[in-house]
């Protein structure tokens, strides 16, 4: 286990220096079964697989949501184990921002402010800002995330592109429960009924797959036979349903090319995202 950004990017340097490829799975902790597949992904394809814990500050609007965001290091620690993990880099917030706050952040752009930027203004300037500070600590990687937060992969995608950034983004689909809901650490705030309500986010999205596999080309008849399926459960209050374009996570009228549903509902006060890439018939 790792401490600073200096140590891990020594152990990285040492692995590249020995012919050695690395992979790094970004994480907020809390692991569950999203997370393990991120991991198990990254095992076989890299010879040294670094998981990083770090509750990012900078990430979260809502003091509160920073507060009781789920902690377990030592659980954590078992699982990237288990899940064959070299190094577990865990940094405190003084190793990450010695100089507190930091006056000079990534700006996600466009892209970085619309759906889930509009819900959560500046969320995404703190997440590039972060991860571009773990490919840092790494250097040249294959770094691995998840389809579930399709937004964040599309600022990331972008933020290697633009800045010319030696990593290979590699995503990884949804891990679901049984019934379609998509595994994340805030389904542990969820009530029975709330949890049961939850059904209603993939039910929607598979409402909108269904629609796509048929030949709907119209977005707008997607997006309001999701806003009925998310509308009709009462514990549901949507923040927004949308399809956008794969590529740019532009709104789309018409369905031309790849394209992506969205959804996003609060459910008590826990907020939950899901995602489905809609087929073509
Ligand atoms: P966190 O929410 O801990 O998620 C870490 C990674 O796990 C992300 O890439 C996320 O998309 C993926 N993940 C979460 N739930 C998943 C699921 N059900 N199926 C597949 N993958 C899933 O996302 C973050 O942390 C942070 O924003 C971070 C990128 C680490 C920057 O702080």
């Amino acid at each position: 286990m790792t401490r600073t950004v200096e140590a891990t990017l020594r152990a990285c340097e040492a692995a590249r220096a020995g012919g050695r490829s690395v992979g790094l799975v970004p994480t907020m902790g809390a692991f569950h079964g999203g997370h393990r597949s991120l991991m198990r992904r990254a095992r076989p394809e890299r010879d040294l697989v670094v998981v990083s814990v770090f509750v990012n500050p900078l990430q979260f609007g809502d003091p509160s949501d920073l507060e009781r965001y789920p902690r377990n290091e030592a659980a954590d620690r078992r699982i990237a184990e288990a899940e064959g993990a070299d190094l577990l880099f865990a940094p405190d917030v003084e190793a990450m921002y010695p100089n507190g706050e930091p006056g000079v952040t990534v700006d996600p752009g466009p892209l970085g402010e619309r759906l889930e930027g509009a819900a959560r203004p500046s969320h995404f300037r703190g997440v590039a800002t972060v991860v571009a500070k773990l490919f840092n600590a790494v250097g040249p990687c294959a770094a691995y995330f998840g389809e579930k937060d399709a937004q964040q992969l599309a600022v990331i995608r972008a933020m290697v592109r633009d800045l010319s950034l030696p990593v290979d983004v590699r995503c990884c689909p949804v891990v679901r429960q049984p019934d379609g809901l998509a595994l994340s650490s805030r389904n542990r705030f969820l009530t029975s009924e709330q949890r049961e309500a939850a059904t209603c986010l993939f039910l929607a999205l598979s409402s909108a797959a269904e629609l796509a596999r048929a030949g709907e080309r119209d977005a707008t008849v997607l997006v309001a036979a999701m806003a009925r399926e998310i509308g009709a459960t009462p514990q549901a209050r949507i923040d927004y349903v949308a399809v956008v374009d794969d590529a740019t996570f532009e709104e789309v009228r018409t369905i031309a090319g790849p394209a992506r549903a969205l959804v996003a509902a609060g459910f008590g006060n826990v907020r939950l995202i899901d995602t489905l890439l809609l087929p073509t018939p």
